[in-house]
């Protein structure tokens, strides 16, 4: 596996690739990578001749300083995952690489990015369009592969792709879970042993929530209704929001029925915890 860690090797190396024909999938991460990174890396190397993988905590889209010094870094771990995922370059550039002196261009992210997320994190997907913008230019993929986890994300890194006439096509990867339902995240490290188990019904509750939506066309109101009280009669967790989106414009649904998304946001203590479940 080779490791580079500026932009002119990437986009050379790059550029070599795929005049060779060699199509060049890549996924994007900030690291403290676990077995749902590894199902994105497996998806591209199944899929592409050639599969990168960046490491980058962007500073640009984290909210408070606390959160950003907090979020897990483990660089040798994650190289030895990538390795063994048959990653064939990690990208790790620095912050002065991505953000030298007098970097002042940014990308705004549309309407699509104001609410729940946008909404709880002032800023946040601006700053995950421009890195986001900014990988694909240093790595030009073909294909480029995100977690439905970060259901948000995706929709806004879709619109931004197609605004910008960006030649990538944006894929979505399942959830990964662990055997008790929890979605897999960087931030589950930082969990105590009993946040972790509190944590489970986040996703129990979704499925019940689907379950009834399913059945009943449910309305919204009585859904966040039935989310919010699961999760304190169960957890020390505070509810930040639950939402039921179209989910294609991510517009607020009133009825969670086919087409719509349910997605929350939860805190444990300090710890932010995001999933989401379609009808
Ligand atoms: O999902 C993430 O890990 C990040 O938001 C991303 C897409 C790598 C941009 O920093």
């Amino acid at each position: 596996m080779r490791i580079i860690h500026s932009i002119p090797e990437m986009q050379e190396w790059s550029s070599d690739e795929r005049s060779s024909g060699n199509s060049i999938g890549f996924v994007p991460t900030m690291g403290a990578l676990h077995q749902g990174h590894a199902e994105l890396f497996a998806q591209s190397v199944s899929e592409n001749r050639k599969t990168v993988v960046s490491i980058f905590v962007n500073t640009l889209q984290f909210n408070s300083v606390s959160d950003l010094e907090s979020y897990p870094r483990q660089l040798e771990q994650d190289q030895v995952i990538a390795e063994l995922q048959k990653v064939d370059v990690l990208f790790i550039p620095d912050k002065d690489e991505m953000y030298p002196d007098g970097f002042a261009s940014s990308i705004t992210a549309g309407p699509i990015a104001q609410h729940m997320e946008g909404l709880h994190r002032p800023g946040h997907f601006d700053g995950v369009a421009t890195v986001v913008v900014k990988l694909l230019n240093a790595v030009n993929p073909n294909v480029a592969y995100f977690g439905l986890k970060d259901f948000q994300q995706l929709a806004v890194i879709r619109s931004v792709v197609r605004d910008l006439n960006i030649k990538c096509e944006i894929k979505a990867v399942p959830t990964v879970r662990n055997s008790s339902g929890l979605a897999l995240s960087s931030r589950n490290s930082r969990l105590s042993p009993e946040q972790l188990e509190q944590a489970q019904i986040i996703h129990a509750l979704l499925l019940e929530m689907a379950q009834m939506a399913r059945i009943a066309n449910t309305s919204s109101f009585a859904l966040k209704d039935h989310f919010t009280d699961g999760m304190m009669s169960t957890s020390a967790a505070r509810v930040e929001y639950v939402e039921v989106v179209d989910s294609h414009t991510l517009l607020p649904a009133t009825t969670a029925q086919d087409g719509t998304t349910i997605c929350v946001a939860v805190w444990f203590d300090d710890v932010r915890l995001i999933d989401n479940i379609s009808i």
